[in-house]
Formats: structure tokens, sequence, C-alpha cells
């Protein structure tokens, strides 16, 4: 019998259930589990289906043979605007959704990302219903509640915490990820699993994503524990920390304010998203060990763990050519936090944030 997870995760006021399954789940299944999570809605509402032009097929298997409608934005980040939301509500509109109505987003972080954002503004908030197609998305995007689009060069700058009532992950979608992006949400299940100090456990023996047909068993489903244990994880330290105020929730940005700078140095596009966090981790090792924060053994075995996936964990970068941009990137980051530069460091079994500036006039 196929794996399947299933979780209930109390984010602020809602509730999101979330189930890791084989196939995709049918528009009946989706409807049933977000509304039994919504508020009061009638027993089948009116849905609209977001897809990109990458999960169009994916999207029409969950529609099936319903009349349910779909509006198909262009793939990739040049589609999280503030025009594909406009393009969503409309769709919504024309498609007769009321309030009780349910979008249902097909696809990855972006696209969930985008069109959460149109379904936390529709009517002032509609139900909404996630089918995660890629590692990256389910590793984190799908979980949590942060939506939003790209505003004026600035990643993320509008969007709202709006969880999704129903997440679904479906491991067949994995089949058609290509390999590096599987390795770019795989950096996410690697730095939850370091954030829940589980990293050196069996589940990372022989559970490669991707690697197909063991004795007869596909990779993705060979993998389905640890992505279980990644979604449970980041779950339950978003439940502690909805809208990232007391400083859990920003535990997830391990290695990421390197990484971030190391992606906008490379020239946006040059390296995964997943690229860069792992070699942020790296970093945030070297930080920690810098700082007496992090154990040199630890910070050893995380260096370990992430070459053993391939990861490039070399300091410089090969791809930083523009070490002023690198350094830039960094005080963009510092103007976002009030003009504190923060860093997540490992500590002997989880990770703690850091204020290098503190630390630096100490
Ligand atoms: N991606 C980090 C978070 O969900 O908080």
């Amino acid at each position: 019998m196929s794996a399947s997870y299933h979780y209930t995760f109390n984010i602020g006021f809602k509730e999101t259930s979330v189930s890791i399954e084989q196939d995709v789940p049918s528009i009946e299944t989706v409807k049933t589990a977000a509304v039994l999570r919504g508020t009061g809605s009638s027993a089948k509402p009116a849905a609209l289906v977001v897809c990109d032009t990458n999960t169009a097929s994916l999207a029409k298997a969950v529609i099936g043979k319903t009349d349910t409608p779909l509006c198909v934005l262009e793939t990739g980040e040049k589609a999280k605007t503030l025009g594909s939301v406009t393009t969503i509500i409309l769709a919504a509109r024309n498609a007769g959704l009321g309030r009780d109505g349910l979008i249902v987003a097909v696809g990855g972080g972006v696209l969930t990302d985008t069109a959460g954002f149109a379904a936390s503004c529709y009517m002032r908030g509609c139900a909404l219903a996630f089918v995660s197609t890629t590692l990256l998305g389910m590793a984190d995007a799908a979980i949590g509640g942060k939506t939003g689009v790209d505003f004026d060069g600035v990643k993320n700058l509008a969007g709202a915490f709006y969880p999704a009532q129903a997440v679904f992950m479906p491991l067949v979608a994995l089949r058609t990820v290509p390999s590096r992006e599987i390795k770019s949400g795989f950096a996410e299940v690697l730095k939850t699993a370091i954030l829940g100090g589980y990293e050196h456990e069996d589940l990372f023996d022989g559970a490669l994503p991707g690697v197909g047909d063991i004795d007869g068993v596909d990779g993705y489903e060979a993998f389905a524990p640890l992505l279980a244990r990644t979604v449970e994880y980041k779950g339950r330290l978003v439940e502690e920390d909805p809208e990232e105020r007391s400083g859990k929730r920003a535990l997830l940005n391990l290695g990421h304010t390197f990484g971030h700078a190391l992606e906008s140095a490379a020239g946006l596009g040059a390296l995964t998203h997943g690229e860069a966090v792992a070699w942020g981790i790296a970093r945030a090792c070297e930080l920690g060990v810098r700082l007496g924060v992090t154990p040199e053994p630890r910070a050893q075995r995380i260096a370990a763990l992430l070459e053993r996936f391939g990861y490039e964990t070399r300091n410089p970068h090969p791809a930083i050519t523009d070490v002023v941009r690198y350094q830039e990137a960094m005080q963009a980051d510092k103007k976002k936090r009030s003009g504190r530069l923060v860093f997540v460091v490992p500590t002997g079994e989880s990770a703690v944030c850091v204020d290098a500036d503190e630390k630096q006039a100490e």
C-alpha cells in the first residue's frame, strides 16, 4: 500500500489539514477537506482552480470531469505580481465565487504564494486549498500561511499571513520536477532536519528523492517519511509563532541571510534557492563555531551531510563574481529587519538567532 500521512495544524485563527499521498486529489476531495476546516460554508462551494503553464495537466487531473473553472498563469517568479492577483480575482468573480467560495492553487511555491494572496483579498478572504506540486513547495511554502507577491523589485513586498485550510502533497507530482529543482527543495528538508536536530538519523540513508525503483519502491515513496517529518516539524513550529513574532518561526531562516546574498551576487536565477540556502547553512555553521554557539563536531557533521548531497559549501562560492554586490545584499537584508543583521546559527541540537551587531559589540 502507498504511503500516506495526515496532519492538522492550528495556525493563528485557522486549522490547516495536510495530506501527503501518492496521487492528486479530486476536486470533491479538496472541497470536502477545505470546507470541513472552513467557517460555516455550504457543503459544496463554488471553486476556482488556479495553476501555471507547468501544472495545467495536474490541475486538469484535479478537476476531472467536473466543470470547475481553471485560471492559468505564467510560470515562474515573473508571474508573482499584483497583476496575477488581479487576474485571479477577476476569474473568481467570473466564476461566481461568493465569500464561501474556494480557490484551489495547484503548483509550486510561487503559484501558491500568489493565489494565496488573492484568496486573502477576495471578498475579504475566501476559502483556500493548495495542491503543492514541487518539493520546495511541499517542504516549505505550502505550510504556514505566508502568501504574497513581489513588487517594485522587492520579493514578497505585498502579502498576508493567510493559511490554506487544506494542503495536499501528491508524491506523483514530484516525478516530473527536474532533478535540480528537487535538489533545491531538498535543501529545505535538510535545513528543517538541522532545526529539529535529527539530521544524523537514518531517515537520510537511501531516502534520496528521485532515486527510482530500488527493489520496486518508487524513490518518492521511499522519501515520503522524510517529507512527512519535515512537514510536521515546520507545522508545529509555525503553530507556536504563526506570524514570526517570537523568534521561533525566524529559525526557519537558517542559511537564508547568507543564501539570499549569494543568490543576488551570483545574479538572480544563476543558482537555485536551495543551492544558495545549503551554502548559507555552511556559512552559518562557520559563524556559529566562531561565536562559540555551534559545537565543532556538529558543524562538521552538517558540512559532511551537505557535501554528501552534492551542495557547494566552499567559501567563497565560485559563483560570487561581485563581492561588493554580495555585501550590499547583506545590507539590504539588514534594512528589512529594522537595521539589525540577524543570523540563525546551529546550536548543539537545534539553532538560535544571533544579532551580529550585538555580538560585535560584546
Ligand atoms: N519560509 C519560511 C517560513 O515559512 O517562515
